[in-house]
């Protein structure tokens, strides 16, 4: 399973956001909220490690031993022979670790250990910040990667100190939202590999599966159109994602209108609403306004700025975009278009996908084979031709295409 000196583990999503895999002697934090599914993930890669053959040691300062197998045997994948090790005391931690040598070590989770001679207990600062070096120096001495667990609060700051990302090599965080069974790994950083690929995983109910093409998950092409959704291709490093934007626009019902924004940038959201209203006549002063990526992916870009766009307009008049329309483009603050980067890449999807008509910024694209692509240079076109009309026209019919 070792390749060009790396481990690397049974799946792809995992190992493309490592940079290909785990580098030997490298510490690794794993960061995530309560309940993301850190310890469910790290067990499953043990378990796939522990199946070539491997040793595997598992240690665990947050459950006992007998729920760590519990775990293990509902997950998907025959139960294979790890070391599981119940400890708290980072010298027994490294010690297990030095004697058993394992190809992979998981410590879960750094704000349970704490080391003995250390004033202060579990989860401070001093004592984090310790255990973390004492455990960066067993992996680089004996060269066994060791995947480390830290919770991180709501307010994103892996509890305790963020220094704690500045004493390991790869900071990997595994978002999402824990009612949807999407998850997202990113890293954040990585001495390794670059820190734009991310890595896809659904939750089921035999823990994580890699999810190699999201799309049916984030686009619901193929689903029955909903008013308001836009779709668009956002480019997460080098991997294009048919994504839906799902828009809501509905009269306010408490003096202050609502904006909420799950997975796009909220300041984004308020600068096109602010574009809409001076360029396309279309004000929100009095909406309250709703807007949620499917299957919980966060747009990283403003790629998908001219569908967010073009699904605000759509929910405020009750106007269904039509049916396989696809918007790529970054809008300014003058309603123009904007180039974005990989335009080819993302048309090659648009193009994989299906997809019927492709707006794009002005510029140079090349249009796969079977697939309708149009440059929109400013807002004002864009709606011209999506909703048949002109900014100040009469309502929209709706599902021509011009
Ligand atoms: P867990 O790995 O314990 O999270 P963390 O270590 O980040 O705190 O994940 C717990 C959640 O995952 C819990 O809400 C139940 C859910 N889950 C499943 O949906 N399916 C499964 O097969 C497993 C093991 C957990
Ligand atoms: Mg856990």
């Amino acid at each position: 399973m070792e390749t060009g000196g790396r481990l690397r583990l049974a799946w792809n999503e995992i190992n493309r956001v490592l940079g290909g895999g785990i580098v030997p002697g490298s510490l690794v934090l794993l960061g995530g909220e309560p309940g993301v599914g850190k310890s469910t993930l790290l067990l499953q890669l043990c378990q796939q490690v522990a199946a070539t053959g491997a040793a595997v040691l598992y240690c665990s300062g947050e459950e006992s031993a007998m729920q760590i197998k519990l775990r293990g045997e509902r997950l998907s994948g025959s139960p294979e022979k790890i070391l599981i090790f119940t400890e708290t005391d980072v010298e027994q931690v490294v010690e297990a670790i030095r004697r058993t040598a394992p190809a992979l070590a998981v410590v879960d989770s750094i704000q349970t250990l704490e080391d003995a001679e250390l004033a202060g207990s579990a989860g401070s600062i001093a004592q984090v910040r310790e255990c973390t070096a004492r455990l960066m120096q067993v992996a680089k001495s004996t060269g066994i990667p060791i995947l480390l667990v830290g919770h991180v609060t709501k307010e994103g700051a892996i509890a305790g100190p963020r220094v704690l990302e500045h004493a390991v090599d790869v900071v990997l965080y595994l978002e999402g939202d824990r009612q949807q069974e999407l998850r997202v790994l990113r890293a954040q950083k990585n001495r390794f590999g670059s820190t734009e690929e991310i890595g896809i995983l659904a939750m089921g109910g035999e823990g994580f599966e890699e999810v190699p093409d999201p799309a049916g998950l984030l686009s619901g092409l193929g689903r029955e159109a909903a008013g308001g959704s836009a779709l668009t291709v956002t480019l997460e490093g080098t991997r294009p994602l048919l994504v839906e934007l799902q828009v809501l626009a509905l009269p306010t019902s408490f003096g202050i209108p609502r904006r909420t924004a799950t997975g796009v940038d909220l300041n984004r959201l308020h600068m096109l609403l602010a574009v809409l209203e001076k360029r396309l006549q279309t004000p929100f002063g009095q909406s309250d306004v709703y807007v949620n990526v499917a299957g919980g992916l966060r747009l990283a870009e403003p790629a998908g700025d001219l569908a967010l766009a073009l699904g605000l307009l759509g929910s405020a008049r009750n106007t269904e975009l039509p049916a396989g329309l696809v918007a790529i483009g970054e809008v300014g603050l003058g309603g123009e278009i904007r180039p974005v980067r990989g335009l080819d890449r993302r048309l090659a999807e648009a193009a994989r996908r299906g997809v019927g008509l492709v707006l794009v910024p002005p510029g140079p694209a090349r249009a796969p084979e079977g697939l309708r692509v149009r440059s929109v240079a400013s807002l004002t076109r864009a709606v011209e031709m999506v909703f048949g009309e002109g900014p100040l026209g009469a309502p929209a019919a709706g599902h021509r295409v011009g």
